[in-house]
């Protein structure tokens, strides 16, 4: 049980929430996607430079939404990896110093840790074991989340992420950044049996496949191929290309999902991740959790993508187990959960 001030800077969002057990006291999110929407991408170096401007503002607007003051809070936290390092630092030397200033414990969180307690803060019964789909901008993971700390991570990407596929393939339909919710929109219009796409399986040195990483890069350059042939002939049918893709994308990581939740004999999945957010992958895993009796649990569509209160919500189950990180604690680009 504690209350804990939370800072996410590891990509895009300038974020800063308050939560309370699992409670969302305030959260802010200063999003940067208007800065980098002409890239097509986050710019690192840009990147930075925006979370330094906007950070102190949404520090003083976290903590006058919450209505409490800084003594109010037990410990302050910070995504400390993997992210962008000059993003990351932004966030980490804030905590620290506030930290330092208040005499609080500072707590480090790892980003992916984040995403799996997203879903506690709508489901406060919620409790381990289960299986965590992560699906993001750069992350596509199966995680058997067994404690608090205590991961496995049964199946990953070998090549883009679900949500780097998504942005890929809207970059080459020149439907704008970020991809997913444009084509998650324009798929609606669109007959998402149009085109058969590969599902990139992966094969295995002694045959067959594995049955939960996944491989989006041939997905996204079969879309390209596609595209420059149906381009020759004349207009591009988007709709029905964002359709058939998203289709695609969907059955996958269901098809995986509920097969790793049954091997492993657990009954309950949640998703995280910007991803989560998918309309296609919360009907396909839904309906396809429902026939075996598995429980999903996605959290509101705010909460799925970068945000602070899931970091907070994760600070305060270390903090409860008396997990406090070291102030020299470094930030890293990378780093297993
Ligand atoms: O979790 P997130 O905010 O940031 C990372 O940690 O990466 O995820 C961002 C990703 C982007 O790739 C974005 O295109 C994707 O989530 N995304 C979606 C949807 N909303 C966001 N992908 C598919 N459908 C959506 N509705
Ligand atoms: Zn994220």
């Amino acid at each position: 049980m504690a209350t804990i001030l939370a800072i996410e800077t590891s990509c895009d969002e300038t974020a800063v929430a308050i939560v309370k057990n699992r409670q969302v006291l305030s959260s802010i999110v200063a999003s940067q996607i208007d800065l980098h929407q002409k890239y097509g991408g986050v710019v690192p170096e840009l990147a930075s430079r925006k979370h330094l401007e906007s950070i102190n503002f949404c520090l003083s607007e976290a903590i006058a939404e919450s209505g409490l003051s800084w003594q109010d809070l037990d410990g302050i936290a910070s995504t400390c990896a993997p992210g962008l390092v000059g993003a990351l630092l932004v966030g980490v030397t804030a905590a620290k110093t506030l930290a330092m200033v208040h005499n609080k414990p500072f707590l480090g969180v790892h980003h992916l840790e984040g995403h799996i307690y997203a879903s506690y803060l709508s489901q406060p019964e919620l409790k381990p074991p289960f299986l965590c789909l992560l699906v993001s901008g750069g992350h596509t993971s199966m995680i058997y989340v067994k404690d608090c700390g205590h991961y496995e991570m049964l199946g990953t990407t070998r090549d883009d992420a679900a949500g780097e596929a998504f942005d890929k393939v809207a970059r080459l339909l020149n439907l704008g950044y970020p991809g997913g919710p444009i084509i998650d929109k324009l798929a609606k219009s669109g007959n998402p049996q149009a085109f058969p796409l590969p599902e990139g399986r992966i094969s295995l040195p002694e045959g067959g496949y594995h049955p939960y990483d996944t491989s989006f890069s041939g997905l996204k350059t079969a879309v390209l191929r596609l595209t420059q042939k149906l381009a020759e002939k004349g207009e591009i049918p988007v709709a029905d290309l964002a359709a058939s893709f998203q289709n695609t994308v969907a059955r996958v990581l269901t098809k995986r999902t509920i097969r790793c939740a049954l091997d492993y004999g657990l009954k309950t999945i949640t998703v995280g991740g910007g991803v989560a957010a998918n309309s296609e992958l919360r009907e396909h895993l839904l309906a396809a959790a429902q026939k075996h009796d598995i429980q999903v649990y996605f959290p509101p569509l705010k909460l799925c993508t970068d945000n602070a209160a899931m970091i907070a919500c994760a600070a305060v189950e270390h903090y409860t187990r008396g997990d406090i990180s070291s102030i020299d604690l470094k930030v890293r680009s990378r780093m297993p959960i």
